[in-house]
């Protein structure tokens, strides 16, 4: 499904160029379930936004579906971006003037759904996660478990068959990261192809393969320099 080939990224500045990531390879088939751990500020971010066409490797190529994506226009990876891939983030990003229905409607804005349609999908996501009660509701009313749970919903209503997650339970307590991870663990098992940051343990074991940023590349965890043991 996706194939990274020799991905840098690096930063102007000043007048030298800061490297956050060289060399890295990774190959995703479809279904599979990656968790990315490493130290802050290794750039499990920056790559992970990479994978989410919502930054550009500085050289590379990546390759998703059999075709090569890093010369696309930034309005054709957006298209891309919206109809395959879904992102939850660590803090929310729910615009708290909407509705619960309203946020969990927003991207099947950007597409061509009729109204109906688009009832029905939110509905149907909220429905996944156990909060169709709450559609009326503004986030704010919400607790943070049950805030994530509406960005998941998010990041599922227009069926996209990749679901990207930077620490989504880590701004959660322990009852709320369960139903987080639960809830993950199901839309994996349904066939969604997910990759997460997280330096959260209990999240990492649901994964297929954990794989470690670590001297600015990616590593699997039998090649691991530093460390050895837990992050
Ligand atoms: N736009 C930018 N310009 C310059 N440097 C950047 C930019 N974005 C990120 N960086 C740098 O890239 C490095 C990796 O950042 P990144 O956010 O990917 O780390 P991370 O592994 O996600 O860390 P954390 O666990 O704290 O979230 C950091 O040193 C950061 O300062
Ligand atoms: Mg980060």
């Amino acid at each position: 499904m996706i194939e990274l080939t020799n991905i840098t990224k690096s930063y102007k500045d000043g007048r030298e160029r800061l490297s956050i990531l060289q060399h890295v390879n990774l190959h995703i088939s479809e279904g599979e379930f990656i968790a990315i751990l490493g130290p802050s500020g290794s750039g499990k971010s920056t790559l992970l936004n990479i994978l989410g066409l919502l930054d550009r490797p500085s050289s590379g190529t990546y390759q998703l579906d059999g075709k090569d994506i890093t010369t696309y226009s930034q309005a054709r990876l957006a298209n891309v971006r919206n109809r395959q891939i879904g992102f939850i983030f660590q803090q929310f990003m729910l615009i708290p003037r909407l509705s619960v229905q309203e946020n969990v409607g927003l991207p099947l804005l950007y597409g061509r759904y009729s109204r109906r349609d688009r009832k029905e999908r939110v509905e149907k996501a909220l429905d996944q996660v156990g909060l169709l009660h709450k559609k009326k509701e503004l986030p704010t009313k919400l607790s943070g478990g049950q805030k994530q749970r509406v960005a998941i919903a998010r990041a599922i209503a227009s069926e996209p068959q990749l679901l990207l997650a930077d620490e989504p339970t880590g701004n959660l307590d322990v009852d709320a990261k369960q139903g987080v991870i639960d809830i993950l663990h199901s839309l994996h098992k349904s066939g969604k192809t997910i990759v997460l940051v997280t330096h959260d343990h209990d999240l990492a074991q649901i994964a297929d393969r954990i794989l470690y940023v670590e001297n600015r590349t990616l590593v699997s965890p039998d090649k691991r320099m530093i460390g050895g043991g837990t992050i």
